[in-house]
C-alpha cells in the first residue's frame, strides 16, 4: 500500500498505512485488512439470501402434496419443519450479516478518526489559519459517521439484497428453464438504472455533504463570536443567514429526495411480477409446470422486492458515504508547508536567536517583514516595539517556526530553525501568545498543559513564580476550578499568569510573552511585572509591549515599523539615536 509523501509538523507511527490516492482506494485500504469481517457478511448474507428462497419452495412442494392425484398429506409435515427448521437458522445467519457489518463500521469510524486527528495536528499553521473549524468539525465528526453509515446499514443492505436477486436464478430453472426470462429482464433493467441513479446522485450527496459544512462552519463562529453578535445586536441578522444556509441544505436533500422518488425499478418491480405471474401460469396452462411450480415461481419473484426497496435507501447511504470519504481526503491531502525533521538538531538549547535578512509574508504577494537582521545573546532579554500591526507577533512567530521565514534564515543557536528537529524547537520555546487560550478543564491541568506528569507541588511552585498562587488559591475549588463553560471566567491579567506559569513549568530556554495589552489597573501590573522579571531571569526573552517600565529595563530594544527594524539598540542608545524611539517616551 501507499501513502501520500505530505509533509507533517507531527506523525506517529502506525502499523497501518492508508492509500489516499482516491476516495475508492482509500475506503478500500480502510477494509481491506478487515477481509474477515467482509468474510462473514458475505455468509450472512448468502445463506439468508438461500434460506428465504427455500422458503417458496417448500410451500409450493406442499401445494404439489396437496393438489397431487392423490394427496400426500402426510408430506405437509415434514415440509412444516424444514420450513420452520430453516427460518431458524436463517435469522442467525442474518444476524451474523448485521453483526459484521456493524462490526466493520464501527471500526472504520473509530480508524479514520484517528487518521483524521493526527493529520490535523501534523498540519502547519498556515493551513489552520485558512481552514474554518466549523468545516473541519463537520468532517470530523459527521461526515466520519457517514462512512459509518454506508457500511451499515449502506453495505449491509446492498449485499443483502444483491443475494436476494440472485437467487430466482438459481432456484426457478427447476421449475421450467424459460422462467430465467423475467429476473433476467429485470436484472438488465435494474442495473441501468441503477447506474443511471449512482450517476445522477453523487453531485447531490456532494451537495448535501457540504451544505452540511458550511452551516456547521457559521454556527461554530457566530457560536465563537457570540460575543461580538450580541454586541453588536446582530441577532436578527445572524438568524436569517442561518436560515439561508439551511435551507440550502433542506434544498439539496429535497433534491436527494426527488431523485430516490423517481427510481424506476419500484415500477419495474410491479411489472416484473405481473410479467412473471402471467408468463408461469401460460406455462402452467401448456402442462409444462405444476401448480407447485407456479406458487413457488411467484414466491421467488417476491424476493426481487428486497433489492427494488433497500436500493434507493441503501444507495444514497453509499453515495453520502463516497461524498464524505472525498471531503475527508482533500483534509488529509490538502498540502502542509512544515514537515517535523524527525532527523532534525535536537540539543539542550542555550538561546541565542539570530535573524539573517529575513522576510516573511503570510501570502506569496504580500510582504509583513522585511530585511530584519538582528542577533540576541543567549540569556538577554528583547523588547520589541512598534505599532499595531507592525509585524511584532509575525516576528516572534518566525522563532518556533509557527511560521517560516519565505526569505533569509532564522538561527537559534547557530542552526537554522528548518535544521532543527520541530518537537525539540518547539519545547524549548514558549510562546505566550496575545489572546491566551485555556482549555475547558481545571486550572491545574491547564497550568500542566505542557507538562502533563507535572505533580501538585511543581504546579503549584510554577504559580506561585507567575504571580497567580493567589487569585487561584481565592477560588473555592482552587486549583481544581474549572475554567469555561462550567467553571470560573478569568480576566486578561489572570490569564496572563496562569500562561506565566505554564512557562515557568516547561522551563523554556526561550521565552516569547507577547502582551499587547495595557489597561490593567496598577495593582495587577505591578504583580504582572514582578511575573515577568523572574520568568525572564536565565532564558532569552522576548518581550512584546507597550509598558515603557518593561522596556527600559531590556537588553536590546527593536523598533518596528511596517515590518521593517526602524531602529535597534540599548535604552540609553536610542533616546539619544532614534527619534521613533523618543516619540514612543514623550507621549
Ligand atoms: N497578518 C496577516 N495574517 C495573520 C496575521 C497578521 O495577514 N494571520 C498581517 C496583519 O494584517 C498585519 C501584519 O500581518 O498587517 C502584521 O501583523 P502582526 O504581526 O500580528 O502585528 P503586530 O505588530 O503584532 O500588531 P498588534 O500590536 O496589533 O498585535
Ligand atoms: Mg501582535
Amino acid at each position: 500500500m501507499t501513502t501520500s509523501n505530505l509533509a507533517s509538523e507531527f506523525t506517529i507511527s502506525r502499523p497501518r498505512q492508508y492509500n489516499r490516492t482516491s476516495a475508492v482506494r482509500w475506503i478500500w485500504s480502510h477494509t481491506a485488512p478487515y477481509w474477515w469481517i467482509i468474510i462473514i457478511i458475505f455468509i450472512g448474507a448468502a445463506g439468508n439470501a438461500g434460506l428465504a428462497a427455500l422458503m417458496p419452495v417448500y410451500i409450493g412442494q406442499a401445494f404439489d402434496a396437496i393438489t397431487a392425484a392423490v394427496p400426500q398429506i402426510e408430506r405437509l409435515l415434514p415440509l412444516t419443519l424444514l420450513i420452520i427448521g430453516s427460518q431458524v437458522v436463517r435469522a442467525i445467519l442474518q444476524l451474523g450479516r448485521n453483526f459484521g457489518a456493524d462490526l466493520i463500521a464501527q471500526k472504520l469510524e473509530r480508524n479514520i478518526r484517528d487518521e483524521l486527528y493526527i493529520s490535523l495536528l501534523g498540519k502547519s499553521m498556515t493551513f489552520h489559519n485558512i481552514q474554518p473549524v466549523g468545516d473541519t468539525m463537520a468532517r470530523a465528526t459527521n461526515d466520519v459517521r457517514e462512512i459509518n453509515f454506508m457500511y451499515s446499514p449502506g453495505v449491509n443492505l446492498v449485499v443483502g439484497s444483491f443475494l436476494f436477486m440472485v437467487m430466482p436464478f438459481l432456484f426457478a430453472p427447476q421449475y421450467h428453464r424459460d422462467l430465467l426470462l423475467v429476473p433476467t429482464l429485470f436484472a438488465i433493467t435494474y442495473f441501468i438504472a441503477l447506474w443511471e441513479y449512482l450517476h445522477s446522485l453523487s453531485p447531490v450527496t456532494d451537495a448535501v455533504r457540504n451544505a452540511f459544512g458550511k452551516l456547521n462552519t457559521r454556527l461554530a463562529e457566530a457560536l465563537d463570536g457570540i460575543e461580538t453578535v450580541k454586541g453588536a445586536a446582530q441577532e436578527e441578522a445572524e438568524v436569517s443567514l442561518f436560515n439561508k444556509l439551511a435551507l440550502k441544505m433542506r434544498d439539496a436533500f429535497v433534491k436527494q429526495g426527488d431523485l430516490e422518488a423517481r427510481f424506476i425499478p419500484m415500477l419495474l418491480y410491479g411489472l416484473a411480477f405481473g410479467g412473471g405471474l402471467l408468463h408461469a401460469l401460460i406455462l402452467y396452462r401448456q402442462g409444462e409446470i405444476q401448480i407447485g411450480g407456479v406458487i413457488a415461481y411467484v414466491g421467488l419473484l417476491e424476493m426481487l422486492q428486497f433489492p427494488t426497496f433497500a436500493s434507493t435507501f441503501a444507495y444514497t447511504q453509499i453515495s453520502l458515504g463516497m461524498s464524505s470519504a472525498r471531503r475527508i481526503l482533500e483534509l488529509l491531502n490538502s498540502e502542509t508547508l512544515l514537515d517535523q525533521n524527525a532527523d532534525g538538531y535536537a540539543e539542550l538549547m542555550r538561546g541565542e536567536v539570530c535573524f539573517r535578512s529575513t522576510a516573511f509574508g503570510y501570502n506569496p504577494n504580500e510582504s509583513v517583514l522585511t530585511d530584519i537582521s538582528f542577533t540576541v545573546q543567549p540569556g538577554q532579554t528583547v523588547a520589541i516595539v512598534g505599532q499595531t500591526g507592525a509585524g511584532k507577533t509575525s516576528l516572534v512567530k518566525l522563532i518556533n517556526r509557527t511560521y517560516e521565514a519565505t526569505t533569509g534564515d532564522v538561527l537559534v543557536d547557530g542552526v537554522n530553525v528548518r535544521d532543527w528537529n520541530l518537537a525539540s524547537l518547539r519545547e524549548q520555546i514558549s510562546i505566550i501568545e496575545q489572546d491566551i487560550f485555556l482549555f475547558s478543564s481545571t486550572i491545574a491541568e491547564n497550568i500542566a498543559f505542557g507538562k502533563p506528569d507535572a505533580t501538585q507541588e511543581e504546579i503549584e511552585m510554577a504559580a506561585k513564580a507567575a504571580q497567580a498562587h493567589e487569585f487561584i488559591t481565592s477560588f473555592t475549588d482552587g486549583y481544581q476550578a474549572e475554567i469555561g463553560e462550567r467553571g470560573v471566567t478569568l480576566s486578561g491579567g489572570q490569564r496572563q499568569r496562569l500562561a506565566l506559569a505554564r512557562a515557568f513549568l516547561t522551563d523554556p530556554r526561550i521565552l516569547v510573552l507577547d502582551d499587547s495589552t495595557s489597561a490593567i489597573d496598577s495593582a495587577t501590573e505591578d504583580h504582572i511585572q514582578r511575573a515577568i522579571a523572574a520568568a525572564a531571569k536565565g532564558r532569552t526573552t522576548f518581550l512584546i509591549t507597550h509598558r515603557l517600565s518593561q522596556i527600559r529595563w531590556a537588553d536590546l530594544i527593536v523598533v518596528l515599523k511596517n515590518g521593517r527594524i526602524a531602529a535597534i539598540g540599548s535604552h540609553d542608545e536610542l533616546m539619544k539615536s532614534s527619534e521613533a524611539y523618543r516619540r514612543i517616551f514623550s507621549e
